[in-house]
């Protein structure tokens, strides 16, 4: 029979002849070479890769320079009769409602398409929450009871709401309502503080800027907060416009939206209103503020020229230990903040955003403690 040599056969042979290192250094050799080719393809390969790279941002940055260009600035623009305008304005109402009694508390909105002005002779066509423009009804309940959510939705395209103060599924509570549709959920407030509540519907950054959006305020049960004279809603938002808003009114331009450009910048969804129409105080009294900022994308730095806060309640934690003594607080886009102040001289004390571009575009009011003589030149 014939016989097939094994592997322990063959070895010693190939070992003793000297083959086997002949043969491993060819390989080695073949390999090196192979590696070397290999790596200059992969060399040649990141270079073209890199090349592609920069012709393609090349272009991206020429076409991103004809975008960015023609961003046309409204900011200011406002007829001659702007201020006769700003006085005839009725401001929106910045007092915290008072809480309804009960375990469960039904709010309705009925979404509308509607021109609001939003600086005086300044109009923009809104999406509005509640029939009345940006922002939409300041919701006020009490820690532990239950909001029953009714949107009905008056506009043209489907819309929604979120609201932050909510643990739900989102994909339930805040889905879509079709144009003439009407959609009820329920949560239960049991996390204090001041929330923003939003239309969630893409794209998201222009419905908010469109003016959906809102704030709930949450107020504690289990940990009462201190006690306040006045009570104050502000929402802090900012409006991108694709015309001045004086013949007819603007509407979005989302090329600002998305440069964060914004033309008007306002304290509950009217540049200045509260320099026209001070918030009031009496002297010694505690004013708490509670701040919302919608964005849709800017912050708010809330700060009351000529005091301190002696309480701050940064994102909202109220059933947390304040700050005491702090000057300015960064209230972030989508979150809230809880400030006291206690003034004892009569003066006009202008809130602002201290980020101080958002003052010269509207987002600033007065506090009004007492009767004080004279004018704010802020
Ligand atoms: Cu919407
Ligand atoms: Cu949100």
């Amino acid at each position: 029979m014939a016989s097939h040599p094994t592997s322990l056969d063959r070895r010693p042979v190939e070992t003793s002849s000297g083959a086997f290192f002949k043969v491993a250094a060819m390989l080695l050799g073949f390999a090196l070479a192979v590696v070397a080719f290999a790596a200059a393809m992969l060399w040649a390969d990141a270079r073209n890769a890199r090349d592609d790279a920069n012709s393609a941002s090349q272009a991206a940055s020429q076409v991103e320079t004809h975008a960015a260009l023609p961003l046309n600035s409204f900011a200011g623009v406002v007829p001659a009769n702007a201020q006769a305008l700003a006085e005839a304005h009725r401001a929106y109402d910045a007092a915290l409602p008072a809480a309804k009694t009960g375990a469960v508390v039904q709010v309705h909105m009925t979404l509308k398409d509607m021109a609001v002005e939003i600086a005086p002779g300044v109009k923009y066509n809104t999406w509005s929450f509640s029939g009345h423009g940006a922002p939409g009804p300041i919701v006020r309940v009490r820690e532990g009871q239950t909001v029953e959510m009714t949107l009905t939705n008056g506009g043209t395209i489907p819309h929604s709401i979120d609201f932050h103060a909510a643990r739900i599924a989102p994909n339930r509570a805040f889905r879509d309502v079709a144009p003439g549709e009407s959609f009820t959920f329920k949560f239960k407030a049991s996390d204090p503080g001041v929330y923003m509540y939003h239309c969630g519907t893409k794209p998201v950054l222009a419905h908010i800027a469109n003016g959906m959006y809102g704030a709930i305020v949450v107020t504690p049960t289990s940990k009462p907060l201190p006690k306040a004279d006045e009570e104050y809603v502000l929402v802090a938002s900012e409006w991108y416009l694709n015309g001045d808003g004086i013949k007819q009114p603007a509407s979005l331009d989302m090329n600002k939206a998305h440069a964060m450009e914004p033309d008007w910048t306002t304290f509950n969804g009217y540049a200045n209103q509260y320099v026209t129409h001070p918030l009031t105080a009496d002297p010694g009294d505690t004013v708490r503020f509670w701040v919302v900022a919608a964005g849709p994308t800017l912050d708010t730095d809330f700060h009351v020229v000529g005091t301190i806060f002696d309480r701050a309640w940064p994102n909202a934690n109220v059933t947390g230990t304040p700050q005491r003594g702090v000057q300015t607080v960064l209230v972030p886009a989508g979150g809230g903040g809880v400030f006291d102040v206690k003034i004892d001289e009569p003066g006009l004390y202008p809130f602002v955003s201290h980020a101080f571009a958002h003052v010269d575009l509207g987002q600033v009011g007065l506090l009004k403690v007492g009767n004080p003589k004279g004018t704010m030149s802020h």
